[in-house]
């Protein structure tokens, strides 16, 4: 199938007349309405199908119910609806990319592609799909989409939601992404109110500027989980036990007053906390037991609870507004530094600290950063270099018992 499309001329092989497949070298042109009927007649377009820049008003590429190669519509200032009401399979890309003025996506028998590309699509609305089942990536940003409902995926890889200033609600039934979801800047003004009941795990994910952001069912992020700037004044993952290699973050939820993570154990990266002004009480890891990062806290709490915290390989820092005085000699007791030496970096606890809210980067003022460079546990020689100094305070600590 590869070798049609290393022909440089555009050549229908066989006739032009009704028939089930048609071959196209490289790429089938459509410059407006009355060439669509180069694909009309065809049931599939083995190749892939390019919209010109100059095809204006309403394109619509109805017959052919498959397209093996992609189809694009590229830099495009005259298309206003986009339709097919025959087309259920495209085997590449379907990519619509600053496309001005279009208005009207109609592929109502649409079920399955390779990845689904809305990007500057400013006039956008309206979005009818089959509802798509079936996709690899689905990327949307600068649309003036209200709903993505006919994007119904039990699983894909990649999912990225920006800058769509009239979505205002994304519902999902989602169950598992295996790369990465992010969300950002949708519904200006509102933000976007988040609803996937059926998540249960999903790789990495970087939520900003949400509402509401309901995962029930979550067990498992495999990499990482990012909250920044959301306006939601409370979150919970009441079913996440671990993450397998990333960190959580939260940092900048202005509103966020309540955090609740009842059931996660281990962190298998780090876990930053900050500038959450709102957040009083960081009770939200009572359970937490193994964090094989580091644990940065920053904020306006005045009481932190770790009680089950029981093995931390890189630095714990702390530092709030507030007065936690007491939390620090508590934490203290689970230092390396004259505490139990469950913590293997360095202990940093600065109480009453008008500057708390500032520092919001992943760096702890021990050892390394809490994400060591993306997903890895502090970094490899924070991480060595904190196992060796907890081996020789566990010797100390044995030593001097007797
Ligand atoms: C977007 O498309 C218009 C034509 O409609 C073109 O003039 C402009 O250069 C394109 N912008 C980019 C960034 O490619
Ligand atoms: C994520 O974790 C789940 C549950 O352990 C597992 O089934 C899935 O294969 C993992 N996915 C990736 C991409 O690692
Ligand atoms: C946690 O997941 C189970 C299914 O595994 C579900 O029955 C339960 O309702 C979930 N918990 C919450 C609080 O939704
Ligand atoms: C999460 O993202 C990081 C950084 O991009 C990447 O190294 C890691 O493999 C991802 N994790 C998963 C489970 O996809
Ligand atoms: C949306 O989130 C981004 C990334 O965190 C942030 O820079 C931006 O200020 C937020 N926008 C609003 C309106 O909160
Ligand atoms: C925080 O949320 C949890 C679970 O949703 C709830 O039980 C608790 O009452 C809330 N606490 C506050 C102070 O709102
Ligand atoms: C902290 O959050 C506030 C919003 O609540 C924001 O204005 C400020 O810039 C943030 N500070 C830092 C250092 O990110």
């Amino acid at each position: 199938m590869l070798v049609n499309y290393l022909l440089p001329a555009l050549a229908v092989v066989g006739s032009a007349a009704a028939q089930n497949g048609c071959t196209f070298s490289s790429t089938v042109t459509i410059s407006n309405q009355a060439e669509a009927t180069k694909i009309a007649s065809c049931k599939t377009v083995k190749g892939s199908v390019l919209i010109d820049t100059g095809a204006a008003g309403a394109i619509d590429i109805s017959g052919p119910k498959e397209i093996t190669g992609d189809l694009k519509v590229l830099n495009n200032g005259l298309i206003e609806t986009f339709s097919s009401t025959s087309l259920t399979t495209i085997g590449g890309d379907f990519t619509l990319r600053n496309v001005t003025v279009v208005s009207s996506i109609q592929f109502a028998s649409l079920k399955s592609v390779q990845s689904l590309s809305l990007q500057t699509c400013l006039r956008l609305k309206t979005l009818e799909l089959g509802p798509l089942t079936q996709a690899d990536e689905i990327i949307i940003s600068d649309t003036s989409l209200e709903k993505v409902d006919s994007i119904d995926l039990a699983t894909t890889k990649r999912m990225d939601i920006n800058n769509n200033r009239q979505l205002t609600t994304f519902t999902s039934k989602l169950g598992s992404l295996s790369d990465s979801f992010n969300l950002n800047s949708n519904g200006i003004g509102s933000g976007l109110t988040v609803t996937l009941p059926n998540l249960e795990w999903i790789a990495n994910m970087t939520i900003a500027n949400v509402t509401k952001f309901d995962v029930p069912s979550l067990k498992v992020v495999n990499g990482s989980a990012r909250f920044d700037s959301n306006f939601f004044e409370s979150f919970r993952a009441p079913n996440l036990t671990h993450t397998e290699s990333g960190d959580i973050s939260f940092v900048g939820n202005s509103k966020l007053a309540n955090l609740t993570f009842p059931v996660l154990k281990t962190i298998g990266g780090g876990l930053l906390i900050a500038n959450n002004t709102k957040l009083e009480e960081l009770n939200a890891f009572k359970n937490l037991r193994t964090v094989r990062g580091a644990i940065k806290l920053r904020g306006s709490f005045d009481d932190v609870d770790f009680s089950s915290l029981n093995e931390v390989n890189g630095a714990f820092d702390i530092s709030s507004t507030a007065d936690i005085t007491k939390v620090c000699d508590n934490i203290q007791e689970l230092s390396s530094d004259g505490g139990n030496g469950k913590i293997a970096g360095t202990y940093t606890c600065t109480s009453e600290n008008e500057k708390a809210n500032d520092d919001t980067d992943s760096t702890t003022s021990g050892s390394g950063s809490v994400d060591g460079g993306k997903d890895k546990p502090n970094g490899a020689a924070g991480f060595a270099l904190n196992s060796a100094l907890l081996g020789l305070v566990a010797i100390a600590a044995f030593a001097s018992a007797f």
